[in-house]
This record gives C-alpha cells, structure tokens and sequence, in this order.
C-alpha cells in the first residue's frame, strides 16, 4: 500500500502549547502540524529542552493544547486513554507486582473480556515476546533497569492499543542493552502493525527505528527526514552503507544547525 493510500492515524492540526505557573508563561510549543499515518513509526529528535516530552504529553492527554487540536482516528484527543499506551524513560512499573502481574494489569485494562486463563496466558506470551519468560515472577527490585523497560514493553504491548508512546525509554540504559531494546521495539512494531510516536535525542537510535524522522528545534519541527530503509533493520548492517551515511551527515547537520547559529550570533554580534 503506498503511503498516500494508508489511513492518517493521528493528526496534529496547528497545535500550541504553554506551561503557565502564578509567575510566568512559557510557551513550550509553537503551532504545530503532523499528519501521522496507520502503521508509521515515527520518531521525535531533538536537543534537550525543544518540546518533545510536551508533544508527547498531548498525544498522551496528560496534557491539552492551549491552541489547535489533536485527533486519533479522526475524534480529539481529551484525556489519556487505552487507545495510546506510553512507556517513559523512568520505570514505572508497580513496585507491588512481579513482573507478570505488571503485564496482567496491562490485559485487565485493554477492555477485552478475557477469561482468567486467557489473561494469563497471554502475560506469559508478552512476557515470551520481550525476552523475559524466565523472570515473570520477579519483582521489579529484583530486576535491572533494562529488565524492567522489557516489561514496561511488554505492559504497554498488553494493553492492545493500536499506538504506542515512546520518551527516551532507553536513554538510561547501558549501549549494547539500548540496541537489543531498539531492536526488539523496531521488530515487534513492525509485527504487531503498531503506530509509533518515539522520542529520543539520540540520531542512531532514530535512524535505526523511524519511517520519518521529525527533527524539532525549541518549541517547533525544523525538519522532516524520511528513512528509505526495510525493515527490520540491524545496526551492524547499516553502518557504513551509504545511505545511513547520508543520512547520518543530514540529521547531524539540521541537529545542530540552530546550534551553529546561536554561536555565530554570540560571536559576531
Ligand atoms: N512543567 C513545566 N513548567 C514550565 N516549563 C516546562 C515544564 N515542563 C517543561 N517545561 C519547559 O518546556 C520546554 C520543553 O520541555 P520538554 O518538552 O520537556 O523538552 P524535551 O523533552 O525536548 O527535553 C523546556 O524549555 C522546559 O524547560
Ligand atoms: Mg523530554
């Protein structure tokens, strides 16, 4: 199917946003406009500070947008909401639940009416997909950082939602985990036909996940750089090759572009 067949899944329509406090306001997004389609794996890059997380909190519904609005399959986003399950760069598991349980509540929320032995056995096939069947009973004390965004994976996989929200969920863990993390969540989105919205400042990682990538500056997208790359992709086969270089070199180059220019301006100014 090409892309201009395949159904729009969210639509971001001139959205802006503003943090307001007793003191002061600050407005954190500028009108912005993406159109995001059915089964596209998307991923936000920028600095620190431009308005990911933000973006992400309104697609969530944690947030409202002051102007514009937001729409998945077609009706406005207002709240949070089992359509769109999120997992962040903090754990945020149920310190209370092993890590089966973590997924059992993520089943019991998915609205479906599965028997009991349905459920469980279904914990166990999300806990088989992310790689973890051997440590479903532990707690997640007992488990390392990279264990418990493999449950966290697995929680939001539970929940059957059509889209799936990434912030930085790898961004605190150690370098070859990340790739076997990227790797799982690049394999199992395509497999499950998900719609992803991922947000990291890491160029690799966006280059090794995303159908396009939108490069933010504060507060707006600066650019949008489609990956002409199969999938599933493999770290090892794309560095080197030309495209990914090329790549690379234009992502780097409006990465830091507006960085460029706040140093010409405090030097020549
Ligand atoms: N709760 C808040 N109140 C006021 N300003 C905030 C709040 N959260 C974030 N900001 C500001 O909004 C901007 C965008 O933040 P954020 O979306 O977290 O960026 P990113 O995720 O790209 O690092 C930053 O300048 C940040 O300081
Ligand atoms: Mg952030």
């Amino acid at each position: 199917m090409s892309d201009t067949e395949k159904k729009t899944k969210i639509n971001i329509n001139n959205v802006s946003f503003e943090y307001v406090d007793k003191k002061s306001k600050y407005e954190a997004l500028k009108d912005i406009s993406l159109e995001i389609k059915e089964g596209e794996f998307v991923c936000l890059l920028g600095s620190s500070g431009c308005g990911k997380s933000t973006l992400l909190s309104l697609l969530n519904g944690m947030n409202k947008a002051t102007k514009g609005e937001i729409r998945v399959d077609e009706k406005l986003v207002s709240g949070p909401g089992i359509d769109r399950a999120v997992v962040f760069q903090h754990y945020s598991l149920f310190p209370w639940l092993t890590a089966k349980g973590n997924v059992l509540f993520g089943i019991k929320q998915n609205g479906k009416n599965y028997s009991k032995k349905q459920r469980l056995e279904l914990a166990d096939s999300y806990l088989e997909s992310v790689g973890l069947s051997y440590a479903k009973d532990k707690y997640p004390a007992q488990l390392s950082g990279g264990m418990q965004q493999r449950v966290a994976v697995a929680r939001a996989l539970a929940l059957e939602s059509d889209i799936l929200l990434f912030d930085e969920p790898f961004g605190a863990i150690d370098p070859k985990l990340r790739l076997e993390l990227q790797e799982l969540v690049s394999r199992l989105s395509v497999e499950k036909k998900k719609t992803v919205v991922f947000v990291t400042h890491d160029i690799d990682e966006a280059i090794l996940l995303a159908d396009r990538i939108v490069v933010m500056e504060p507060g707006k997208i600066r650019t949008i750089v489609d990956v002409d790359i199969p999938h599933p992709r493999k770290r090892d086969d794309l560095v080197g090759k030309k495209k990914y270089e090329e790549l690379h070199k234009k992502l780097i180059t409006s990465f830091y572009n507006h960085v460029e220019e706040n140093i010409y301006e405090e030097v020549f100014l």
